[in-house]
């Protein structure tokens, strides 16, 4: 059986003193014997974020990582550079990334195919807007986002891939896709996968993410095919976070 796994993105908030906080009562409060969970912090914390989870086996992640290895790129941060500082998982292809920073579904391919090469479990991230589910293209283009990825780095690479699936409507508005808007994603995703590699199909995780709570993580992550979800609002209150951890087992 797939184990759940529960992922906190803080995007760009929080500070020394709030992450610590969280730390401790994520530390002391999710029992990890039964629940995966990580923390996708800003990369000026990872380290000390590291330090703070030790001992917990709550892991670390960054939310970007450039593909070069080294080199004249100003302001980036290498796979190398967060691995030392103790992460072991990436976010790709989060569509505030894809939109905000222009990331193609090629950049997020490279991106996806050399946190693998790095040994970081990258969590790629996958989704509709709001347009493009009523327009009836919802299908198409997570299949495109997917394929794209597929095409770099092969199917089988996805025994190591998390797969977030997060409708862009439903980040930061409030507004959840319903648990059954949810799980007819969440199979479509995985019969894509089904269709090229029945064994990578049945063990790949695949998280929902948005606007998820502890009033709606039960119902979500109860669904057939939702293993665990990507929190960004709510993982920054520890009781929240917490209490979907606790759903997800
Ligand atoms: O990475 C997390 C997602 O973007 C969801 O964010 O829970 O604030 O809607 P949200």
């Amino acid at each position: 059986m797939r184990r759940p796994f529960v992922a906190a993105n803080w995007k760009m908030n929080g500070d020394l003193a709030s992450n610590a906080n969280l730390a401790q009562a994520f530390a002391a409060g999710i029992d990890t014997s039964k629940v995966d969970a990580a923390v996708f912090a800003p990369h000026v914390y990872l380290s000390a974020l590291s330090e703070q989870l030790k001992g917990s086996k709550i892991s670390v992640g960054a939310q970007t990582a450039n593909t070069a290895a080294s080199g004249a790129f100003t302001g980036e941060t290498s796979l190398s550079m967060i691995k030392e500082v103790g992460c072991t998982h990436v976010l790709t292809g989060h569509s505030e990334r894809r939109v905000m920073n222009g990331e193609t579904d090629e950049v997020v391919a490279e991106k996806t195919a050399t946190a693998l090469e790095a040994g970081i479990t990258p969590v790629f991230c996958i989704g509709e807007t709001l347009e493009e589910r009523e327009s009836g293209n919802m299908e198409a283009v997570v299949a495109r986002q997917i394929n794209a990825v597929i095409d770099r780095v092969g199917v089988e690479a996805f025994a190591n891939i998390i797969v977030a699936y997060e409708p862009v409507w439903a980040i930061g508005t409030g507004v959840t896709a319903s648990a059954e808007q949810a799980q007819e994603a969440h199979a479509f995703i995985r019969q894509l996968f089904a269709q090229k590699n029945a064994d990578v199909a049945e063990k790949l995780i695949i998280l929902y993410g948005g606007s998820m709570k502890a009033a709606n993580a039960k119902e979500l992550i109860g669904q057939p095919d939702i293993d665990g979800g990507l929190v960004g609002g709510a993982s920054m209150i520890a009781e929240e976070f917490v209490a979907i951890c606790a759903a997800a087992v």
